[in-house]
This record gives C-alpha cells, structure tokens and sequence, in this order.
C-alpha cells in the first residue's frame, strides 16, 4: 500500500491548505513555476511557491548578485519580479489549471504595503495560499527587518489576516536572537503556519579588487551550509507554537527533508538545491516515499514530531 503523504498546512482556516505531499519548493528558488513544468512532472509536488511579489514591478539589487561558497550560496537578488497585477494577470490563470496548489510569497516595505498585496490577491482563481516573508526592511521605522521582533512580525501578520481569507503562512528571518518568541507572535496574529528559515545575513570579499563579492554587499547564504542552523530553529519553533511549520534551509536530499520531519516540520521547502539540480524537489518526494516503504511507515504523521523528546 502507498503511504499517505497528504498534510493540512492550514488546519485553523476556513480554506485549508490541504497538500498531497510535504515537498514544497523554497521562494525565489522556482520562479514561477512554469519555467521547471518542462523539465520534470511539477504537478507532483506537495505546493509551489513563487517568486516574492512586490505591489510594483522591481529590478532587484545591484550586480553581482550570486556567489558561491563552501557549501553555500550568497544572493542578494532583491525583488526583482513582475509586480502583483501582471501576477495576478498573467501567472494565476496558468496556475488555476494546476493541480499543485500555489502560493504566493509577498514582500513589502511598510505594514500597509503587505495589506494591500494581501487584499489584491484575494479570491484570485489559482492562488491558495501567501507566504508573507517577513525579512524585509521596514522603511518606516529605519530599515529593522519586520521579522527581527514579535511586536513587528505581529502587526504584519495581522495586517495580512485582516485583509485576506487565504491560508497565511509567515516566513521567518534567522536573522534574529528571538525567532520562537517571533513565531508565537505571528501565529498569536492569526498566521495559519509558519515557515522558516530564510536566508542568514552574509558577505564575501573579493581580494584581487579589494571590494565586497556582492553588489549589494551584505546578502544572504543559503545551501547546505545553513542546514543545521535551520533544523535547530524549526526543532525551537516547533516546541513554541501549535500552528504547522514548514521547514527551509538546505535541504537537498530525501534525508535532510526527514530530519526537519523528525524535528517537527509538517512540510519541507527545497530551495538552493534546484539550482544544482532543477528536479531536486521531485528527488525529495520520491526518496521520502522510498523510505516510508522501506520503514514501514504508513503515514506522515507517524514521523512527523518524532525526535522530539
Ligand atoms: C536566489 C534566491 C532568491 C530568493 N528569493 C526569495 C524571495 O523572493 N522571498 C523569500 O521569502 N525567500 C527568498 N529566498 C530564500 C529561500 O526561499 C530560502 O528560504 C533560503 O534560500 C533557504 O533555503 P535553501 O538553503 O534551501 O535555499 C531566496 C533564496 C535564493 C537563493
């Protein structure tokens, strides 16, 4: 018998986000989907989530932009993307075919800015849910990530729940020394589950130029490099709040999708690892139902939680 994957990622809302499996592709990582759909069966996957959405098309960061390190990657990319109403326009009626459910990723630079993407999104045939990425600057009070403190992560999250019924998933910074005490917050405003970790605050220097690797000079790594980092926060946030968490961070095999499992993850995000590998997330499914098979494991839940003490 095939084991049963499926998870509700958003068991507090009137919609749900009922997935048929936990692999999901991380952010930014995937464009829009539409450009992998050639390359593999997309349809397979547990969700997709596309590319952060700003109110207005942007350019994104200076060049350079990506840099890689041992066992890790630098972007600071920025926002480039269309712009929700081109969005909204053009990707969600291609999206309102699919069987895998999408979810938009937002990102802002004031709280009003993420009601407004929310509320514009709302009802659109083919979205299922918002990612609100919380590591942005918040221009109104001198450029402090939303996500570095509760009070912040709260007023965004419940801006966000206020102007939408769709599935509201927060996702985290790990740029910050309270990331439990920020994804209690969230969920105290209303987030249906809670995704982390984006990328860590970095840099690299290129010494024949002297000058920093990076246009934007400070980035963010992502990559195998972060994993443990990540699976320590969701093993934390997991322990924190009672809403589902959905894990991110390097994660690149069946494997390391199980360990965030086993902390306390309901689902799994694969980001860098496309880069590498543009069916990595496909590769994840399949070894995760390999190894239910060979364990023995009927459902998800069954592992889900399972080295927490
Ligand atoms: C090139 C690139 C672009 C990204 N863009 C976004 C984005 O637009 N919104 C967001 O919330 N996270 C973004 N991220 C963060 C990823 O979604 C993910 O949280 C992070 O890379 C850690 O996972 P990984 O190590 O599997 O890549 C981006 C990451 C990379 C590498």
């Amino acid at each position: 018998m095939c084991p049963d994957l499926s998870v509700q990622l958003a068991p507090g809302n009137k919609n749900g986000l009922l997935v048929a499996n936990p692999v999901m592709t991380a952010s930014g990582t995937f464009g829009y989907g539409t450009e992998y759909s050639q390359i593999f069966d997309i349809q397979r996957l547990g969700a997709i989530v596309c590319k952060g959405t700003t109110l207005e098309p942007r350019e994104g960061n200076p060049q350079p932009r990506l840099f890689e390190t041992a066992s890790g990657l630098l972007n600071s990319i920025g926002w480039q993307n269309i712009g929700v109403k081109a969005l909204i326009k053009e990707k969600a009626p291609v999206w309102a075919d699919w069987q895998v459910p999408v979810i938009v990723n937002i990102g802002g630079d004031t709280v009003d800015d993420y009601a407004r993407l929310a509320q514009e999104l709302d009802g659109v045939r083919g979205i299922s849910g918002i990612e609100v990425n919380i590591s942005c600057p918040n221009v109104k009070v001198g450029g402090a990530a939303f996500g570095v403190d509760p009070d912040s992560a709260s007023q965004v999250t419940a801006a966000v729940r206020a102007a939408t019924s769709l599935p509201v998933i927060v996702k985290l910074t790990p740029n910050t020394s309270d990331i439990a005490g920020v994804a209690s917050a969230a969920a105290g405003a209303g987030a249906d589950a809670v995704s982390l970790i984006n990328t860590l605050k970095a840099t690299a220097i290129d010494i024949k130029k002297r000058r920093p690797a990076i246009g934007s000079i400070i980035c963010g790594l992502s990559g195998p490099a972060i994993k443990p980092v990540a699976l320590a926060m969701v093993y934390e946030v997991a322990g924190a709040v009672k809403v589902p968490v959905i894990g991110c961070g390097g994660i690149a095999s069946a494997e390391d999708a199980i360990e965030f499992i086993m902390a306390g993850a309901s689902a799994v995000q694969v980001g860098t690892a496309t880069f590498g590998n543009p069916r990595a997330s496909l590769d994840v499914l399949e070894g995760i139902e390999r190894f239910m098979e060979e364990e023995g494991i009927k459902s998800l839940g069954e592992i889900t939680g399972a080295a927490r003490g």
